[in-house]
């Protein structure tokens, strides 16, 4: 049985780790404004976005890197969609003060975006709420009319017509939490939020990792169990810390320590070789992964690394390459109907070819 005190630690850890999110949007707003990304929405997430310092030269090639890895991802997964003649759902768990959502609504890609679902603890949709109520420029992408913008669940939770912004603590059993959210009706009396028969990709951005491994391997099967009757192809990606054992990585974990977050999440997956098994051990067919440093190397232009070198001085080249080698960007994909691997099997970072069950 737990006690008062202990109740309450857990509660304040909760607070820690939704301070994360702070950290997340400060990160990208230091990218934009020092030239490494476009990002015309994030001013909007971040209080007094004008005060705020830059962050250090390795923590903005860090978001560059990151943000054009996953970037890509996406793009490649609408293109696939519109390339069909079919719409995609995109669901972000963990999104915090995301503004991926708006980029991709307003991109080149938008006609093949037919619904974007962001899920965060109640705290932070009450606060995105509250950004996205008072922007105009926000309010503009999610409808033409103020009716098409509905706020439900006392101010926590926004239904637009292609945008859902909802509250869960993703450690809650799926078949309640994501089962009452996303396959039941809207509450409007229409249909489930998430239907069964679209293409679906799954965001995970730094959020796994505050988890305990068992909770994640349950969000993910409910995911495939959800999609595989219908045959839907499902992609789903993670970004976030592995091989925290060295010493760098015990570092972080004490740093981390010290501002009372954990990472539970990180346990099972000392090397980058293990990182695959998430998704292969709740149902994908295929996964991949690449650590930063990798996608680093491998997947960004010479033009775009000569473009960076010439924002900011960046000395520490040997301390960027271990920061990078510690975070990676994990694809896995569903693929239960014959032919659609060969449609989606190319999905991936810099041509590489997805693991499957078998050769691992
Ligand atoms: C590091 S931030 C990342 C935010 C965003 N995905 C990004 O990459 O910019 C982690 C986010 O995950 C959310 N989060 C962590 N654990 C969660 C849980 N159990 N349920 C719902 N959200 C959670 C936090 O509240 C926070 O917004």
């Amino acid at each position: 049985m737990s006690t008062h005190a202990d109740s309450h630690g857990a509660r304040d850890a909760d607070a820690s780790i939704r301070l994360t999110d702070s950290d997340a949007a400060i990160a990208r707003l230091s990218a934009v404004q020092k030239g490494y990304i476009h990002d015309p929405y994030i001013t909007h997430f971040v209080p007094r976005a004008h005060l705020q310092h830059p962050r250090p030269p390795l923590i903005n090639v860090g978001t560059f890197v990151r943000g054009t890895a996953i970037d890509d991802l996406v793009d490649q997964w609408l293109v696939t969609v519109g390339r069909l003649g079919r719409q995609c759902q995109i669901v972000s768990m963990g999104a915090g003060s995301d503004t991926r959502f708006w980029r991709v609504a307003t991109g080149t890609h938008k006609d093949a975006l037919a619904t974007y679902v962001e899920i965060d603890f109640p705290e932070i949709t009450t606060k995105k709420a509250m950004a996205i109520r008072k922007s105009k420029e926000l309010n503009g992408v999610l409808g033409t009319s103020p009716s098409d913008i509905r706020v439900n669940h006392g101010g926590t939770a926004i239904h637009a017509p292609k945008y859902h912004l909802l509250p869960a603590d993703l450690r809650l059993p799926p078949a309640t939490t994501l089962g009452n959210l996303l396959a039941t009706s809207d509450g409007a009396g229409g249909s489930a939020i998430l239907s069964p028969s679209l293409p679906t990709l799954l965001l995970f951005e730094c959020v796994l990792v505050y988890m305990e491994p068992s909770s994640s391997d349950d969000v993910l099967r409910w995911f495939v169990e959800y999609f595989s009757p219908q045959e839907t192809p499902l992609g789903a990606l993670v970004y976030e810390m592995f091989g925290l054992g060295d010493s760098f990585g015990k570092v972080m974990v004490n740093n981390l320590k010290s501002r009372n977050v954990s990472l539970p999440g990180a346990e099972p997956y000392p090397t980058l070789e293990t990182l695959p098994r998430r998704f292969l051990n709740t149902g994908f067919n295929g996964a991949r992964a690449l650590t930063l440093r990798e996608i680093r190397r491998s997947c960004i232009s010479a033009e775009e690394l000569e473009r960076l070198s010439t924002l900011e001085m960046l000395d520490e080249v040997e301390e960027l390459d271990l920061v990078l080698e510690h975070y990676a960007v994990t694809w896995g994909l569903l693929a239960p109907a014959p032919g659609v691997q060969v449609s989606w099997g190319g999905w991936g970072l810099g041509g590489r070819p997805l693991i499957y069950e078998e050769n691992v």
